[in-house]
């Protein structure tokens, strides 16, 4: 610890001491805060944090995230569905692709924030685990109709909390996050809207499409899912 950190938490303890115990906070603390917050991406207009798209362990109800569960992650032998083999670079590419951070490089675990939110990644388990199977259809083709009703619990368990409510965005998160459906009917038309809302779910930003939303692969969104959402947005 450098004497400016150190001097500065005797003189937080002096202020605590009559209060509360006084306790540094520990690595995993620290790398918790940061895995829930957006600040470990630089950039002014990124508001999701890890969290958004990531649990620590199981899924809460009501949860469909696009990067899943954590658990044991360190434990894993590749990532990404086996095109990514170093941790650091897994991470990396979360930042880059979905937090708009703006460096090349992304966070550099050596760094002090890389240390802590490593210490919390160990957290979530080391023992030695499977990799995490990561389906991305190449080809978009359309699927079966699906359920109005059942889709509407599907779409604000997976969609919401960046696109808030369709038609109005009301409660997004994401500024950046199109008004879905009708930003997309109004670019391209019911018919197009479709197939281009199946390719923005299963592609996000790769094949050359671009932007910044996360793909759902086949694992987190299965297709008869993704038809319940598709019907409740109207397509
Ligand atoms: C916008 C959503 C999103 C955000 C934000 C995000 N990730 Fe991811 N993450 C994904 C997706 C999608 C994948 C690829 C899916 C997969 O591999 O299961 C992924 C993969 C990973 C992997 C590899 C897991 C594996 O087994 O393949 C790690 C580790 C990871 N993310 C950590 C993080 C950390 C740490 C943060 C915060 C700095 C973060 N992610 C932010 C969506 C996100
Ligand atoms: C982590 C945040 C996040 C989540 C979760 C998310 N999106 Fe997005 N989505 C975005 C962002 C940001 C954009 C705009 C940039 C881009 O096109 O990638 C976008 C764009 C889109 C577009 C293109 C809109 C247009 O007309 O340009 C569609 C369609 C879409 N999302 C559908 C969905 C659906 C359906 C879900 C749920 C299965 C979903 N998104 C979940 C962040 C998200």
């Amino acid at each position: 610890m450098s004497f400016s950190k150190c001097a500065s938490l005797v003189a937080t303890c002096i202020a605590a001491a009559l209060t509360s115990a006084c306790v540094e906070r520990t690595a995993v603390e620290r790398g918790e805060s940061l895995f829930r917050t957006p600040e470990l991406s630089p950039s002014p207009t990124n508001t999701i944090s890890c969290r958004t798209c990531h649990a620590p362990a199981a899924l809460e109800a009501g949860e469909i995230l696009s990067g899943g569960s954590l658990a044991n992650v360190v434990g894993r032998p590749t990532f990404w569905g086996g095109r990514v083999r170093d941790l650091r670079e897994a991470v990396n590419d979360c930042l880059r692709f979905f937090m708009r951070h703006p460096s090349a490089e992304g966070l550099s675990m050596d760094d002090e924030h890389g240390l802590d939110l490593l210490a919390y990644l160990e957290s979530l388990g080391t023992g030695p685990s499977d990799a995490v199977p990561f389906t991305v259809p190449l080809d978009v083709v359309d699927i079966a109709p699906g359920d109005a009703v059942r889709g509407r619990a599907l779409y604000d368990a997976a969609c919401l909390v960046c696109h808030g409510a369709p038609g109005t965005g009301d409660q997004r998160l994401v500024q950046q996050a199109a008004v879905i459906p009708d930003e997309t009917i109004a670019e391209h038309g019911p018919e197009l809207g479709r197939a281009f809302t199946i390719s923005k779910v299963r592609h996000a930003q790769f094949f050359g499409i671009g932007g910044d939303m996360p793909p759902f692969s086949l694992e987190v969104l299965p297709d008869d899912q993704l038809a319940d959402i598709l019907a409740y947005l109207g397509y």
